[in-house]
């Protein structure tokens, strides 16, 4: 069975969405690992009651994004993880890792890209004015919210939508929307051509 890492920031309802669907079967692969470089991140605690080992990678202790990665990178090999999640992680990855995972590390953002890149993607979409957002999911590459696209949801803004509201419905399109292109990831039915994604099957 395959292994994933997924890396959290914060509260981690999206880890939470992935441990459900592992348990209800719907992604076929055992979470190798939980990665958070915040000791107080709520998805440390899903984890742990979820029985999945965790991490705590110390951006003090390792300040330099290279050695970061390095360490990550070592702890990754270790577990023989095969691919890695990115759900909520707030640090931007060196190019280190990212090409030594290439095309097997995910991420998903709370816009549609290539729009509202960044750490407020819902905030943005909401204050531009847009009538349509969304969620992406897509691969990791060397810049942020950059690589190919795997999947997109749309959502309509309604006229008295503030950031929370939003929000909500956002995060539940993302814990419909994530497990099942990590599913894909992992059944190895996704093909990356330049910056397209095929998906076999
Ligand atoms: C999600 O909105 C995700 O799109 C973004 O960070 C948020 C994480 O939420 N990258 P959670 O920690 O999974 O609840």
């Amino acid at each position: 069975m395959k292994k994933i890492a997924v890396f959290c920031s914060g509260y981690g309802s999206n880890l939470q969405a992935i441990i459900n669907a592992v348990k209800r079967g719907r992604i076929n692969a055992e979470i190798g690992l939980v990665l958070s470089d915040r000791v107080d991140a709520f998805a440390l605690v899903r984890a742990r009651r979820a029985g999945i080992p965790v991490l705590f990678a110390d951006p003090v202790a390792l300040p330099d994004r290279e050695e970061f990665a390095r360490y990550v990178c070592r702890q990754l090999t270790a577990r023989k993880i095969d691919f890695v999640v990115l759900a909520g992680f707030m640090r931007i990855l060196a190019p280190y890792l990212i090409r030594r995972f290439r095309n097997r590390i995910i991420n998903i953002h709370p816009s549609l890209l290539p729009c509202f890149k960044g750490a407020h993607g819902i905030r943005e979409a909401l204050s531009h004015g847009v009538k349509v957002t969304g969620v992406t999911v897509h691969f990791v590459d060397e810049i942020c919210d950059n690589g190919p696209i795997i999947s997109q949801g749309s959502l309509k803004i309604k006229e008295d939508d503030c950031e929370q509201s939003l929000a909500k419905r956002i995060h539940k399109l993302e814990h419909r929307l994530y497990p099942e292109a990590i599913s894909l990831l992992l059944e190895e039915r996704l093909r990356v051509k330049g910056r397209k994604v095929y998906i076999d099957g």
